[in-house]
């Protein structure tokens, strides 16, 4: 059977895990994609073409959660070069900001090539005649050229849920033109932020000749011609399931729990991320550690709970950062701690939904310290946890999420003494103005939902005007 909405990603939202005993469970993956993707598809007859996140032969496609999940395989080669290569060493440094030097090699593009082939051919399978396709993030920047070539007859949206580099960064991929023309596949090329269309726009007058209107580009070859739209779609989260998930009678009193597991701190501060040196983590925990060591936050009236999930962990930068973190928070609680309490609780651990919610409901103060983000969910996940308007977000300007969320106090995360001072004036908040500035943020998220950003999405690209003759 095929399907009227087909989404690819990399990843399924589901990663399969084998038990010691050999059974198969699955889990819900990790990252901002799928947790505003989930949403979408539950509501919609559509497939989800992805990688189940473990090397080997795909598993026959099924359904769960009220969604018809279509396993891609990768071999553990592939993993290595498409996955932790090309789209996590390359593409990914490349697109934040070059934090980490983006690292090239030509086996591993051709890795990306083939892989982003399998996908296309996956999609192309499930799509129904005329139906829509809906290609997501970096890792599958081909698809939409190699899907066009397959199936002309479809519409094919590719959203961009990273920061699209500057041209000047761009312009170190060897291979920029075939990203681009990749990209040019789709109807519809979306991104988090204006500043991200642009740079695209930009890149695409630099290194082709086709023309540039209004956010549209003419495209002339293959096939007939055809309009390419960009623009800014930013993402959102189920700000609905997360204001009611986190007025449950168990959400409450686990987060008071938590709350007298740390010892009833006055204050308690919160990261959430995927160990990812994009974060800020570093400088978060810098900014903290002194503001601990000048004893402007004290032990035991403040803590940081920092939860650093798991990520991409045969990736050496990754590796590196855990070791600063980890140095850097034992230094800090050698330093600070007193038997049975510390200052900082690191957790290097995913956590299910509900545990999230408590967790935000538990703090008083969340920091997002990203030095580069497209968006970043967190933020707003902690804003529709917030349900009795007391906390204090403190943002990083460096985030798309800053361009919406009027209320945060925003930062430059480079800036450590200006961090050390956010954190202050947020610690030291009247209630008064928490709750203000809660309640706008609040008004914000439980607005602009996902439902609204993938409706706004769905509806762009169906008004995209595409002069292509479809063959009968
Ligand atoms: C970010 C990316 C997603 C990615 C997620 C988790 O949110 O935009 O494409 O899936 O991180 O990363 P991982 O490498 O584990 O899929």
């Amino acid at each position: 059977m095929t399907h009227p909405l087909v989404v690819v990603a990399n990843r399924l939202p589901v990663d399969l895990t084998v038990e010691p005993d050999g059974t198969p469970s699955w889990q819900r993956s990790p990252g901002g994609l799928v947790t505003a993707m989930e949403p979408v598809m539950r509501q919609a007859d559509a497939a989800w073409v992805g990688w189940p996140g473990s090397p080997g032969e795909a598993p026959e496609p099924f359904d769960a959660d009220g969604m018809h999940l279509v396993p891609v395989g990768l071999s553990a080669q592939e993993v290595a070069d498409f996955y932790e290569g090309f789209s996590n060493d390359t593409l990914w440094p490349l697109s934040h900001d070059v934090i980490s030097p983006p690292v090239y090699h030509r086996h591993w593009w051709d890795a990306y090539r083939r892989v982003n082939r399998r996908y296309a051919e996956a999609a192309a399978a499930e799509a129904s005649e005329a139906g829509t396709v809906w290609v997501h993030d970096y890792q599958l920047q081909l698809v939409p050229a190699m899907l066009r070539e397959l199936r002309p007859d479809l519409r094919i949206g590719y959203f961009h849920h990273i920061p699209f580099p500057p041209l000047e960064l761009f312009a170190q991929l060897p291979w920029r033109r075939q990203v681009i023309e990749g990209l040019l596949g789709a109807d519809l090329v979306g991104f988090q932020r204006s500043g991200d269309a642009a740079n695209f726009l930009r890149v695409v007058r630099r290194w082709t000749d086709l023309p540039v209107r209004a956010g549209t580009v003419t495209v002339a070859e293959p096939g007939p011609e055809r309009k390419v739209r960009a623009g800014s779609f930013p993402i959102s989260i189920d700000s609905q399931h997360f204001d009611e998930l986190s007025r449950s009678p168990w959400v409450r009193a686990r987060a008071a729990e938590i709350r007298a597991d740390l010892g009833s701190p006055e204050v308690l501060l919160l990261g959430v991320d995927r160990l990812d040196y994009t974060k800020g983590i570093r400088h978060r925990i810098k900014a903290v550690g002194e503001l601990f060591d000048e004893g402007r936050l004290e032990v035991p009236g403040a803590a940081l709970v920092q939860v650093a999930s798991p990520s991409r962990e045969n990736v050496e930068a990754y590796q590196q950062l855990r070791e600063d973190v980890e140095l850097a928070v034992g230094r800090i609680n050698g330093e600070h701690g007193r038997i049975g309490t510390q200052p900082i609780h690191y957790l290097h651990h995913s956590y299910p939904p509900e545990e999230m919610a408590a967790l935000y409901r538990a703090a008083d103060v969340m920091l997002v310290t990203s030095l580069r983000d497209g968006m970043n969910l967190v933020a707003k996940e902690f804003v529709a946890a917030c349900v009795d308007d007391a906390g204090v977000l403190v943002l990083s300007e460096f985030t798309g999420a800053a361009d919406e969320l009027n209320g945060a106090l925003l930062v430059n995360p480079h800036d450590i003494d200006g961090l050390k001072a956010a954190v202050e004036r947020a610690v030291t908040m009247d209630q008064r103005e928490v709750r203000s500035r809660m309640r706008r943020l609040r008004r914000r998220v439980l607005t602009d939902d996902v439902s609204r950003w993938s409706r706004s999405f769905l509806e762009a690209l169906g008004d995209v005007d595409r002069h292509v003759d479809v063959p009968s």
